[in-house]
C-alpha cells in the first residue's frame, strides 16, 4: 500500500523515480515546452527563498504580499503552480476564481512556523483571552499560518499581516480594538510593536502548549499577546554574528529580516521584509559592505546579482529554507506533465467553510496594502 493512502491522504506524496533520474538539461528542457505550449492558461509564481533552478521558471517573483496581490488580480489562468510553501498556495486559492487549480509542486513544502499553531489550540486560547480580557482583543495573523487560522481571525474581525505591511496592519488593528493577539510569529510581532511604541513589558507571550502566559506586570497592561512561534531559519541569527562581522570590519551594514529574534533587530542596522532587503541593496551604492540576515537562496542570489557589492550572510554557516527547497526541478516538471496529461497532482484546495472567512482576513490586508 503507498504511503499517501496508508495515511488516507488523497495526495500524491512521491513522484514517480523516474523523474530524479533525468538531466537538469532535460528537465528544463521539457518544463519550457509545457510552459510553450500551456501558455496563458499556466502561472507559475515564484516566492525569492526559491531556488535558482525553480525560480528560473517563474513568470513572477516576489515576496508573499506580492504574490498574494498578482494572484488575487490574475485574469484568465486555469492552473497556478505555486511554487513556494503550502501557505502560499493556499492563499492562491482563496484569492481566485473557484475553477482555478492551484498546485503545489510537493506536498512537503509547508512553512513550521505555520505548523506551530492549529485551529484547535487558537481557539482554547482564545477562550481563555476572552475570560482574561474580555473583548478587547483583535486578532492578526501573518499570512505565515494555515488558511484556518486565517478564517479564525476573519471571524473574528481580524486581518492578515506579511512583513511588508506589518507596521500599517498593528497600526490599524489598535484604531479597531486596545489589545492584539500576533499568530503565529513572536518575534514579527515583537519587533514591530516596540517599533510602534509598544514596551516590552507591555507585551505578554502565549505558550499554546500549556495555555499559559509568560510576562512580568500586570494583566491589564498588557496591550499584545504574542503566540509562541518562531521561524526556524531566522532564528538561527544571534547577537554574536553581528558583533562578529562588525569587529571584522566596521564599515559593514547589517540588514535583516522581521522574524529575526529582537536582540538581532535593535543591533542590526536596518530591518524589513524580503522586498525591503532586495530594495535597500539594490540601491546601494558600488563598494558597500553588507551582511544579511534572511534565507541562503536569496542571499546567494543577491550576492550573484550585485558583483560590485561587498555581501555576505549575517551567519557564515546559514542554510536555505529546508522546506521552500522542496520545490526542485524534478516534482515542478512532475507537476506541469501531470497536468498536460489530465490528471491534476497536489491541488491546494481550501475548504470552502474556512475559506469563507479566510478571504475576509486576506482582503483586510489587501485592501490596506
Ligand atoms: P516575506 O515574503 O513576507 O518577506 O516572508 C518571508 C518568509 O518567511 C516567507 O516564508
Ligand atoms: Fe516558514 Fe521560515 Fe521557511 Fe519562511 S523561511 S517558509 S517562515 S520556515
Amino acid at each position: 500500500m503507498e504511503l499517501n493512502e496508508l495515511l488516507g491522504l488523497e495526495i500524491d506524496l512521491r513522484i514517480p523515480n523516474h523523474y530524479n533520474e533525468l538531466s537538469s538539461d532535460e528537465m528544463s528542457c521539457r518544463i519550457l515546452e509545457i510552459k510553450r505550449r500551456l501558455g496563458a492558461r499556466l502561472f507559475i509564481p515564484g516566492h525569492h527563498y526559491q531556488k535558482d533552478e525553480v525560480i528560473d521558471f517563474a513568470d513572477i517573483r516576489g515576496d508573499s504580499l506580492k504574490l498574494a496581490q498578482i494572484c488575487a488580480e490574475i485574469p484568465e489562468v486555469e492552473h497556478i503552480v505555486f511554487c513556494g510553501v503550502h501557505f502560499m498556495a493556499e492563499t492562491a486559492d482563496m484569492l481566485t476564481k473557484e475553477d482555478v487549480q492551484v498546485i503545489l509542486p510537493d506536498m512537503r513544502a509547508g512553512c513550521s512556523m505555520a505548523d506551530m499553531a492549529n485551529i484547535e489550540q487558537t481557539e482554547k486560547g482564545w477562550e481563555r483571552m476572552q475570560k482574561i480580557w474580555g473583548d478587547t482583543i483583535i486578532p492578526l495573523t501573518y499570512v505565515n499560518s494555515t488558511a484556518a487560522i486565517k478564517g479564525f481571525v476573519g471571524k473574528y474581525g481580524g486581518a492578515c499581516v506579511t512583513s511588508g505591511n506589518v507596521h500599517t496592519m498593528l497600526k490599524w488593528a489598535f484604531e479597531q480594538k486596545e489589545r492584539i493577539l500576533f499568530l503565529p510569529d513572536q518575534h514579527l510581532g515583537r519587533n514591530t510593536a516596540y517599533k510602534l511604541g509598544i514596551a516590552l513589558e507591555h507585551m505578554c507571550i502565549y505558550n499554546p502548549v500549556d495555555n499559559e502566559f509568560k510576562f512580568d506586570g500586570a494583566w491589564e497592561d498588557i496591550r499584545v499577546i504574542l503566540w509562541k512561534g518562531h521561524c526556524s531559519v531566522h532564528e538561527k541569527f544571534t547577537p554574536e554574528h553581528i558583533k562578529h562581522v562588525k569587529l571584522r570590519d566596521p564599515e559593514i551594514q547589517v540588514i535583516v529580516h522581521p522574524e529575526c529574534i529582537f536582540n538581532v533587530v535593535q543591533d542590526s542596522d536596518y530591518t524589513g521584509s524580503t522586498n525591503y532587503i532586495i530594495r535597500t541593496i539594490e540601491e546601494a551604492p558600488a563598494g558597500s559592505k553588507w551582511a544579511i540576515g534572511t534565507e541562503m537562496n536569496l542571499v546567494n542570489r543577491i550576492i550573484a546579482e550585485h558583483p560590485n557589492k561587498q555581501i555576505e550572510s549575517l551567519n557564515p554557516f546559514m542554510c536555505p529554507c529546508l522546506t521552500m527547497n522542496r520545490i526542485d526541478l524534478p516534482h515542478l516538471l512532475w507537476s506541469l506533465e501531470e497536468i498536460e496529461a489530465g490528471r491534476v497532482v497536489n491541488r491546494i484546495k481550501v475548504d470552502p467553510d474556512i475559506a469563507k472567512y479566510a478571504v475576509l482576513s486576506l482582503e483586510r490586508m489587501l485592501e490596506l496594502s
